[in-house]
């Protein structure tokens, strides 16, 4: 089968269309043919070598796909050859992935190969950070950094159907007018104000109870600044580089609390909630309360193209590879 393969860690260079063995289905595990496969931003850490999982080289990026069954392990009785689906995977960059059943999702008529692409991973991490990690609902305000990006958009419309007031950073004002057409309160372009100043004004200077950041060092101590009493910051990625460290006794004299979050923690853990929270977004799905926005889509071939735009930070929404 075609694979994206890397033999160095590098910059979007190194991504290469190679032919490699297909995977052989294993006990418990699921064969997916891909119709359409997600590109993350820590699919690009991975490439660096900077990700929280190293690279074997010559390794393949890509944790997530959608497609259809194409073989099914010994033990898995709930998903049948030839069903559409969604998988947390490994090595997706590929014609075909293996996942274990836990992390398949099968997909409604309704939601698209490219849509279920978008799905697993930007929108999951999105839904468990407001309602597993938090308990986002009326009356609540939360601040998403990066709100045009993919967990970005998914997090403004899921804090929106939730009944909370939300605001978002974005570096762009075109970006800005995407994130207020999906639903934003307020968006604020950081690259040119201070966005705390902007939350404390537009709070009447209490702050926001929840802060989604993924961009680390130049947004998280600012992020604690404009956050409320008993605020709750979650730290879930650093596209901007690591912060500096915390003095948790800094938190103490508005009783804030800085989390961190991996989906992987729900994927692996609570595997029951994977398919039960996907399930809760389709329906928003239906009910036209969540759209997938997809900012791109590349052949499979050309993945190097897709790292190259999601690092320029001018990619909105979902980038997706066809293979
Ligand atoms: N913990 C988890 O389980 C988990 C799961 C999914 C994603 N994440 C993290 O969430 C973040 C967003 O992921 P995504 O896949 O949805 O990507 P994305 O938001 O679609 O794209 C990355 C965005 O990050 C922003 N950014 C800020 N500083 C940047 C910098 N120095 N270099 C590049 N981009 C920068 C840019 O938006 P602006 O220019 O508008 O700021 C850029 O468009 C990433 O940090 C990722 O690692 C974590």
């Amino acid at each position: 089968m075609k694979a994206i393969v890397f033999a160095q860690t590098g910059g979007p260079e190194v991504l290469a269309l190679a032919e490699v063995p297909r995977p052989d289905v294993r006990p418990g595990m699921v064969l997916v043919k891909a119709h359409a496969i997600g590109v993350n931003f820590a699919d690009t850490r991975f490439r660096q070598g900077t990700y929280v999982a190293k690279p074997k080289l010559p390794d393949t990026p890509g944790m997530e796909a959608a497609g259809v069954v194409e073989a099914v392990g010994e033990g898995v009785t709930d998903l049948k050859v030839g069903a559409r689906v969604a998988a947390f995977t490994v090595k997706s960059y590929a014609e075909y992935c293996q996942a274990p059943a836990s992390m398949v999702i099968p997909l409604p008529d309704s939601v698209s190969f490219v849509e279920g692409a978008a799905f697993p991973i930007q929108v999951l991490t999105a839904y468990h950070m407001l309602h597993t990690a938090d308990s986002t609902g009326p009356g609540r305000t939360v601040l998403v950094h990066s709100a045009a990006g993919g967990v970005g958009l998914a997090a403004v419309q899921l804090a929106k159907a939730a009944g909370a007031r939300v605001f978002g950073t974005v570096s762009s004002d075109a970006k800005a007018r995407l994130v207020r057409e999906h639903g934003a309160d307020a968006v604020i372009n950081y690259a040119t104000e201070k966005f705390a100043d902007e939350v404390l004004r537009l709070t009447d200077g209490r702050g926001v109870d929840l802060v989604l950041d993924a961009v680390g060092k130049p947004t998280f101590e600012e992020g604690l600044r404009c956050l409320a009493p008993f605020g709750h910051l979650i730290l879930y990625g650093r596209a901007g580089g690591p912060t500096d460290p915390l003095n948790v006794a800094a938190l103490s004299p508005k009783s804030q609390k800085v989390s961190g979050f991996m989906v992987p923690t729900v994927t692996r853990n609570f595997p029951d909630k994977t398919r039960e929270s996907a399930e809760r977004c389709f329906a928003l799905m239906r009910e036209g309360k969540l759209r997938l926005h997809i900012g791109k889509t590349f052949p499979l071939a050309e993945a190097a193209d897709a790292h190259r735009y999601l690092e320029s930070r001018q990619s909105t929404g979902k980038l997706v590879l066809i293979p």
